[in-house]
């Protein structure tokens, strides 16, 4: 792969939407695109967060041209909110990072009665996704980049239990959302290709990276987590290369997941990553599809295979 950030030429004129770009991952993923030029529209839950890191960004990067717009993912009528003023402020997107997540061990539901994971991570990015499509130019230039996790490798869907009332371990749950946000990325860029259309849909993963997401843990397991991550983590900078590379790199086609090639893919190089063979199952994923329009209440104008 003959990827570089450095030289990636300067992308002024493009607009960038990052959801959570207030924290880890996602401010990093900012600065990256905030210094190569990008417009970049911080979609945060949290509004005086979102400036407090707009206010650090513009430290570390003066010229950054950032717009923060409040978004929870969690609730459909925010994000429907969302999309009409970011409408009413923008002609057009030429990059979607999915990038905010939650992980959370109570069991918590939205105020429609969805698990929070699910919610938040999938259903929230799903509806996004479809309301902005029509805003996105028909070029390969375009993207739409979903965050998934190596903990999609153990994970499935349970359809007939996603609230995992029945499930015991709380974090094949968080893996059941990410997993769902990389079989969304593969049936995007299926239903995108099917429709002739040059816009390209692909997922990503960081590997591991100390951030704001382990903060529900139990004590023990996080200090333990926190005492190996310098050993074994990416830091939140390195950890959002992978999302970069499948924003920016002229070397992607269409339904990649990347992530870091080290240690248990934790860390290192960016690369093609691995995946169980679940997530590649498209009778799932088509599954999937319908079920998160029938979620959302919001039909895609795109077309499955079938
Ligand atoms: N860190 C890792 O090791 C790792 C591994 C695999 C995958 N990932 C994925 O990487 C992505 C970024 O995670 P991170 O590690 O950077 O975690 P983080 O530091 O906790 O950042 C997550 C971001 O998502 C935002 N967010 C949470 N719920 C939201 C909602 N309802 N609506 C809008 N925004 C919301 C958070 O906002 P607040 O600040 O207001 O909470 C925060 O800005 C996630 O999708 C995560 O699943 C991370």
């Amino acid at each position: 792969m003959n990827f570089s950030l450095t030289n990636t030429p300067s992308q002024k004129g493009r607009v960038a939407i990052v959801t959570g770009a207030n924290n880890g991952i996602g401010f990093e993923t900012t600065l990256a695109l905030a210094k190569h030029e990008f417009t970049v529209v911080m979609a945060c839950r949290n509004l005086e967060k979102a400036e407090q890191a707009k206010t650090e960004l513009l430290q570390k990067t003066p010229q950054a041209d950032l717009d923060t717009m409040p978004l929870d993912l969690s609730d459909l009528d925010s994000v429907r909110a969302f999309v009409t003023a970011f409408k009413s402020k923008y002609a057009k997107l030429d990059v979607l990072i999915n990038n905010a997540g939650v992980l959370i061990y109570s069991g918590k539901k939205n105020k429609a009665g969805v698990e929070l994971q699910f919610a938040t991570n999938h259903l929230g990015h799903f509806l996004l996704t479809n309301l902005l499509l029509d805003l996105i130019p028909d070029n390969p230039a375009s993207r739409i980049v979903s965050l998934s996790s190596l903990a999609h490798k153990s994970a499935k869907i349970h359809f007939d239990d996603l609230n995992g009332e029945n499930i015991d371990d709380a974090e094949a749950i968080y893996g059941q959302s990410k997993l769902a946000n990389l079989m969304f990325a593969d049936e995007l860029n299926r239903r995108l290709k099917n429709g002739n259309k040059k816009i390209i849909a692909l997922a990503a993963h960081p590997g591991g990276s100390s951030s704001g997401l382990f903060n529900e843990m139990s004590r023990a397991k996080y200090y333990f987590f926190m005492i190996l991550s310098p050993f074994i983590l990416n830091s939140p900078a390195s950890a959002a290369k992978p999302s970069l590379f499948a924003a920016l790199s002229p070397e992607v086609k269409g339904g990649e997941y990347v992530g870091p090639q080290g240690f248990n893919e934790l860390k290192g190089k960016v690369g093609f990553a691995k995946r169980s063979s679940y997530s590649q199952r498209e009778d799932v994923a088509q599954q999937l599809w319908e079920l998160s329009e029938e979620m959302t209440g919001e039909a895609f104008l795109l077309a499955s295979k079938k």
